[in-house]
């Protein structure tokens, strides 16, 4: 099975467009075989999506907050996105790094809490700038996962995909190629592999993610080494996401 995770970002504008992306969208997703697609609106349409939403797409959420409930004005929890009906969560986008601000230790409490809610995770990493040193690119991967993962038990790995996803690829039309994405994913393995053992590894879904398209996501997505993908832009037009699963069947 493989992995085609739609990041919506904040996209489309209106409930109106929702309904008719989500509709397309799984239309086409109702046509796969061996693709989870997951869906993972702004907050304020997920209810929503949820509604009109057929099978076999899953929801997911593109944030969550650490705290379960409390005063924290302006925050969304785990349990509501639970409540909700999502099962995913993306943590630890470079958008959320980069422009929130949100630095290693609040991306681990955040994973620990969407974990311990029962939310699944996909945690995304990656380097910021093309980097031709291929052990500053595993090092930085390396103190990302470590940190993101601090105290995550053996158990709760089991909740995780990791999402590699080099910044300089992401809304660029630059993607890596494939040979430099699975290279970084087989990276991400080792690294669960050294903290977690070999099962873990194994068991461990890694996906690619930046300027993925109809385009270049079979190139992706057909390595061994790599569970899926992550799809911003091509993800919320119709007629390119469209194609994009097609291009999977
Ligand atoms: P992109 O975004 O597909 O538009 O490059 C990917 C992402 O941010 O997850």
């Amino acid at each position: 099975m493989k992995f085609v995770i739609a990041n919506w970002k904040l996209n489309p504008l209106t409930q109106l467009k929702a309904k008719e992306l989500v509709v397309s969208s799984a239309r086409s997703a109702q046509k796969m075989r061996n693709t989870r697609v997951v869906i993972c609106p702004p907050f304020i349409w997920i209810p929503y999506v949820k509604s009109v939403l057929k099978k076999p797409i899953e929801l997911g959420a593109q944030n969550a907050f650490w705290e379960a409930q409390g005063a924290f004005t302006g925050e969304v929890s785990p349990v509501m996105l639970k409540s909700v009906g999502c099962q995913w969560v993306i943590l630890g986008h470079s958008e959320r790094r980069n422009i929130f601000k949100e630095n290693d230790s609040v991306i681990n409490k955040k994973v620990k809490c969407a974990l311990d809610t029962g939310l699944k995770v996909i945690l995304a990493v990656g380097e910021q700038e093309r980097e031709e040193e291929v052990h500053l690119v595993s090092a930085m991967l390396e103190m990302q996962v470590e940190n993101a993962l601090e105290g995550i038990s053996k158990q709760k790995i089991k909740n995780v995909v990791i999402a590699y996803e080099p910044i300089w690829a992401i809304g660029t039309g630059k993607a890596e190629t494939p040979q430099g994405a699975l290279n970084a994913a087989l990276l991400v393995r080792k690294i669960i592999g050294k903290k977690y053992g070999h099962s873990a590894a194994k068991n461990l879904k890694v996906l690619y993610g930046g300027s993925v398209t109809d385009k270049n996501v079979a190139s992706f997505v057909n390595q061994d080494g790599i569970d899926g993908v992550l799809v911003g832009g091509a993800s919320v037009n119709p007629k390119i996401f469209s194609k994009l699963l097609e291009a999977l069947k």
